[in-house]
């Protein structure tokens, strides 16, 4: 039997913790109250009594707390095998923590060249992967600088940014300009640990237009495989908003092959050696442009929409990995499509006070699965990051196109109910009918 130590979890993650104990490993669980809001307070309960070790850190970024919550847990860190978190503000800290007590985990300097948004554009410019023009600054005026020498439109986002944290698409002077004004502020409506992880630096990059594609890259023992593809549904509004995702990913074969390839491309460049890493891409006129490498597997509600489809537990694939099991040869095998999307407003909106508390259960009987946090009379924010959203539905189908409209015609059907507007859904563009 082995023993893993989980530096943070994202709420499906559990999952992770549950294998693990299913498989009779021993696990350890290192919280971080600054993450609390990336998970249900039922979900975090769960992962303290799955772990037979846990103890508390304050600062992800702080190497020396963590280290010291692993001694205060109990756990003896001579006999940890492997050192894994499932959330993107813990990847860092899992690599740093499996690095220095001799553990198996992602390499450090991988998670970091991934992390950083400017680094990473630097290592595929310099390995001959094709990538979009950028120019790392620190204030207005480099920015604006920046945005002339690449040239508009652009999108100004933080260097280290997650969740779409004080993310601007700029299409002159103006909206650069607008970006710092309203940066500060933005900055200070953050919950504190997504304000905690970011630096001074933003990142001006050529803005690519296409359709948003995601690759779960699988890495161990010199080898990489893409696991799956997934299309990203986007706001129609505001493209930097993601609304759910679709698996497959509805492309024709060979262009899904040319996808994973690239994202292999990306993690192999990057020096991500061990785990599962999700990697987004544009599919752009003049081919696959990455968007961003998240150093670890993907969160939101898409490992559970693989799961449904794919026959295996993506948690427990990616426990197993970090033990030593062999990758898979090639993409899981999908069993018809999932479609996710989640419910979001445009502008701060009241959900009506006149509704039955049990108003979620008939849409639920029509999807496969999903969930609502809002009651009659809450307010909804308006969105602007990803923890904004306030329900996520999820259908099986045949197709991809046939699982995306289940989805729609339910959430129609809740803009309804509620009298007030949703952020509406970009999906892919279908291909031309042959
Ligand atoms: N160069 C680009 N061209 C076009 N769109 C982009 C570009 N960079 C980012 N975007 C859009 O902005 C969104 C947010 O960017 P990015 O993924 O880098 O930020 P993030 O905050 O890390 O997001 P998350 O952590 O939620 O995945 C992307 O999903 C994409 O829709
Ligand atoms: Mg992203």
């Amino acid at each position: 039997m082995s023993h893993l130590l989980f530096v943070e979890t994202t709420g499906l993650g559990v999952q992770a913790l549950a294998h693990a104990k299913r498989r009779g490993h021993t696990v350890t669980y290192l919280h971080c109250p600054l993450y609390d809001f990336t998970a249900t307070p039922a979900q975090r309960r769960e992962a303290v009594e799955l772990a037979d070790h846990t103890a508390s850190f304050a600062d992800p970024l702080d190497g020396e707390a963590v280290f010291g919550a692993l001694l205060a847990s109990g756990a003896d860190p001579s006999g940890v095998d492997a050192v894994l978190s499932t959330l993107s503000y813990g990847a860092q800290a899992a690599a740093d923590l499996g690095a220095r007590i001799g553990a198996r985990g992602t390499s450090p300097a991988g998670t970091l060249a991934a992390r950083d948004k400017g680094e990473c554009r630097r290592v595929l410019r310099e390995s001959g992967v094709p990538s979009v023009g950028f120019r790392v600054v620190t204030d207005e005026a480099q920015a604006l600088e920046a945005a002339d020498a690449i040239g508009y439109p652009v999108i100004v986002k933080p260097v280290l940014g997650i969740g779409k944290a004080v993310t601007s698409i700029a299409r002159d002077p103006a909206a650069v300009r607008a970006h710092f004004t309203a940066a500060a502020a933005d900055r200070a409506g953050l919950t504190e640990g997504m304000a905690r992880q970011l630096d001074e630096r933003y990142l001006v990059e050529e803005l690519v237009s296409g359709d948003l594609y995601s690759v779960e890259v699988a890495a161990s023992e010199g080898r990489l495989v893409p696991l799956v593809c997934a299309s990203r549904k986007v706001s129609r509004e505001n493209p930097v908003l993601e609304l759910g995702c679709t698996v497959p990913s509805g492309l024709p074969a060979a262009d899904e092959t040319a996808l994973g390839d690239y994202a292999v491309e990306v993690c192999r460049a990057l020096g991500l050696d061990l785990g599962i890493f999700h990697v987004e891409v544009m599919h752009t006129p003049s081919g696959f442009r990455l968007i961003e490498v998240n150093p670890r597997l993907t969160g939101g509600s898409l490992p559970d929409t693989i799961s449904s489809v794919a026959g295996v537990d993506v948690f427990g694939l990616l426990v197993d990995l970090f033990l030593g099991a062999p990758l898979p040869d090639g993409p899981l095998p999908l069993d018809g499509a999932a479609s996710h999307s989640f419910l979001a407003a445009p502008e701060k909106s009241t959900v009506p006070g006149t509704l039955p508390e049990d108003w979620f259960a008939p849409f639920l009987g029509r999807l496969h699965s999903g969930y609502a946090r809002v009651r009659p009379g809450d307010v909804v924010p308006p969105m602007r990051t990803n923890f904004d959203s306030f329900a996520m539905l999820r259908a099986l189908a045949p197709t991809p196109a046939a699982a995306e409209a289940a989805c729609r015609a339910v959430k129609a059907d809740i803009e309804s109910l509620f009298g007030f507007p949703l952020l509406a859904e970009q999906t892919r563009t279908p291909a031309p009918l042959a």
